[in-house]
């Protein structure tokens, strides 16, 4: 099981990795961009961060390759970054899941498998399990709408919770059945149980805040003149980067317009669809 690193030519061509960086790859995930980095270049140094304890034995093998040119810390990256003490001149953000935990039945994350509803990216605090079964109406409605712009959250918040006066929500699979029994299917691929599905794992792991707080520290690691490539994978992820750099004088847009992947790239590895990469330069004004 592993992951199809997303736009990699282009976050290549962008960090153009070369000889004395040290860069950051803060979601190291399966490791596919920050194995490509290490070979671009044969003496760049790569941090990689990543708040999912199942991705270290990964970050392992890759250190035994690389040795002292990769190194691997476990946690969340707005934390990693506020903390650390040592200076960088490039940063990598591809936020989201990954393939191995969308495709692990048991992380709870996905409806294609069913699986106990979990979600959670770092395996501990609140899960999935706990809000769907225990928030109350007015909240999960807000949630819904507000992580996952699904227009009929209401009747979807209401459905939980007459459910649950039954029996727990347990799997993915019965949440599934309850959003599908609860709103009709569209003409479409995409299943309706989707910005659900979204919103709670956003909510679980306090995914915006994670990118708000870390876009806010990388003074804190950066040196003048960095990189900072990010990918998001829906708006809300981007609308937080754009406003960022909006609103950050030391922000300057290296690329004026977003980047997508190809057709032949989402041809061969859907999850890239809906991909936007932004690339910046951070400058420390005098
Ligand atoms: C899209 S995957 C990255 C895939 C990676 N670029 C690759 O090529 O294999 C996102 C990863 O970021 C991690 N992640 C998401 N939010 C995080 C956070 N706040 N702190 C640390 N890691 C996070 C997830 O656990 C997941 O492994």
């Amino acid at each position: 099981m592993c992951h199809i690193p997303v736009l990699l030519n282009e976050v290549l061509y962008y960090l153009a990795p070369s000889s004395g960086d040290n860069i950051i790859d803060a979601t190291f995930g399966y490791g596919g961009h920050t194995s490509a980095i290490l070979n671009e270049c044969s003496d760049c140094i790569v941090l990689g961060i990543d708040r999912d304890p199942n991705v270290i034995s990964r970050a392992n093998q890759i250190k035994s390759i690389y040795n002292e040119r990769f190194n691997f810390i476990h946690g969340r990256f707005s934390e990693v970054l506020s903390e650390l003490d040592c200076k960088y001149n490039k940063i990598l953000f591809d936020f989201g899941v990954s393939s191995m935990q969308l495709d692990t039945p048991e992380r709870g994350f996905s409806f294609s498998k069913s699986g106990n509803i979990d979600m959670r990216m770092s395996q501990e605090g609140k899960s999935a399990y706990d809000v769907i079964n225990s928030m109350s109406q007015e909240d999960l409605a807000e949630i819904i709408w507000k992580y996952g712009d699904e227009t009929k959250s209401r009747k979807i918040a209401k459905a939980i919770v007459e459910y649950r006066t039954q029996k727990l929500i347990e799997t993915t699979e019965e949440l599934r059945n309850i959003i599908h029994n609860t709103i009709t299917k569209k003409q479409s691929n995409i299943d309706v149980a989707t910005k659900t599905f979204q919103a709670i794992r956003i909510y679980v792991n306090d995914e915006l805040n994670e990118i708000n707080k870390a876009l806010n520290s990388l003074s804190n690691v950066l040196v003048n003149n960095s990189i900072i490539v990010t990918i998001s994978f829906h708006s809300l992820e981007d609308r937080i980067v754009k406003y960022w750099a909006q609103n950050n004088t030391n922000i300057i847009k290296i690329n004026n317009n977003i980047i997508n992947p190809s057709n032949e790239e989402i041809k061969n590895n859907p999850r890239a669809r809906s991909a936007i990469l932004r690339a910046f330069r951070y400058v420390i004004s005098d």
